[in-house]
């Protein structure tokens, strides 16, 4: 199953708001359609919006016909701006498209052809690249999880959030081809259930083991000895290590804490934000109320009843036992370890 695919100027995005039920893609021949995609979360995860992103300003770029380098670059700069706009957290949108226009910009040609052709490459590389990246998260990863360890993971950090194999379910899928036979629970993920709609999907299709939770029986699994460690994916990990992942995740790592439990993240280097000095930086989308105040378009609360809805929260890199990252391990202190991954 894949996440997103490009195909004679069209990109096909897996419509994940159908997941479980319908496996449908959109065709996106411009970066409105795109833009779109991202905010209302049809492609999501770090790593895929950034990703869909990139191919996103291609199909900005090609729609409006640019007649010269000038217009190009004019043209390449709004609809970056258009595209960053549509989610606050996952730095990788911005990575992806500050990449793409960083590449245009270094490239003095005034072909507009070439130059189109670079961006698709550079777009093209963003998503191989991360494919890839996942794979070596997935080795480094596995060597952390024990045979027959019981895994609890949130949200989906899987290959649908990423080009492919994903972070945290990559190192999941990683420890069992090494024949580690272990199991998950799938935290079900309020308010948008990507844990019950997506990571129980994609782990029920690899057979691999799972056993769906909602999110407020997590403590009580712990406390009965049933979680042998936890591993997450990332939106955006600051200088210090701090984290900002799904909502729900700062409460299972002080929770693992208290029960001994390792917890993990996963997550390639375009998610770690070196600019941003500790978690407090870290922008918190918030959602419309509708997603708590509804079920599947069906009403659970009082109508008008005033809502809070931030779609992530900050984990602190105290509560953080190791980053596994596409380039190595990072364990505490974080400000040293992720900065030395970079100059790796
Ligand atoms: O709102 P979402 O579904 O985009 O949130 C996704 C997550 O929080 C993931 O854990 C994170 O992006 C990592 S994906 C490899």
């Amino acid at each position: 199953m894949e996440t997103m695919r490009w195909e004679d100027g069209v990109l096909l995005l897996l419509d994940q708001t159908r997941l479980p039920g319908k496996v449908e893609y959109i065709q996106c021949r411009d970066h409105v359609t795109v833009a779109e995609a991202i905010r209302s979360l049809r492609v999501r995860g770090a790593p895929a919006i950034g990703a869909a992103a990139a191919y996103g300003l291609v199909l900005g770029v090609l729609a409006a016909r640019p007649r010269n380098r000038q217009e190009l670059l004019a043209r390449a700069r709004e609809v970056a701006e258009v595209l960053a706009s549509t989610r606050p957290t996952a730095v990788n949108l911005t990575w992806a498209l500050n990449r793409l226009l960083h590449k245009l910009e270094a490239t003095p040609s005034q072909d507009t052809r070439e130059l189109t052709e670079l961006l698709i490459n550079e777009a093209h590389a963003i998503y191989q690249e991360d494919r890839e990246g996942n794979k070596r998260i997935g080795r480094y990863g596995q060597e952390l999880v024990p045979p027959g360890a019981r895994i609890l993971t949130h949200c989906n950090a899987g290959a649908l959030a990423t080009a492919g194999y994903g972070t945290a379910l990559g190192v999941i899928r990683a420890a069992q081809e090494a024949g580690k036979r272990v199991s998950v629970y799938a935290s079900e993920t309020r308010p948008l259930l990507q844990g019950a709609r997506l990571t129980a999907w994609e782990l029920l299709q690899e057979n691999i083991p799972v056993t769906l939770i909602t999110d407020n029986m997590a403590a009580y699994l712990m406390a009965r000895g049933m979680v042998d460690l936890v591993v997450v994916g990332a939106d955006r990990i600051a200088s210090n290590g701090d984290v900002a992942n799904k909502i729900g995740t700062y409460g299972l790592a002080v929770l693992a804490r208290e029960h001994g439990v390792p917890f993990y993240v996963a997550a390639p280097l375009s998610t770690i934000d070196l600019s941003l000095d500790s978690g407090k930086d870290i922008p918190i989308e918030e959602r419309r109320p509708e997603e708590v105040t509804h079920l599947a378009g069906i009403p659970v609360a009082p109508r008008g009843i005033k809502v809070w809805n931030p779609a992530f929260d900050i984990t602190p890199a105290r509560l953080i036992t190791a980053i596994i990252t596409d380039q190595g391990v990072a364990r505490p202190p974080y400000r040293e370890s992720l900065a030395g991954l970079f100059k790796a």
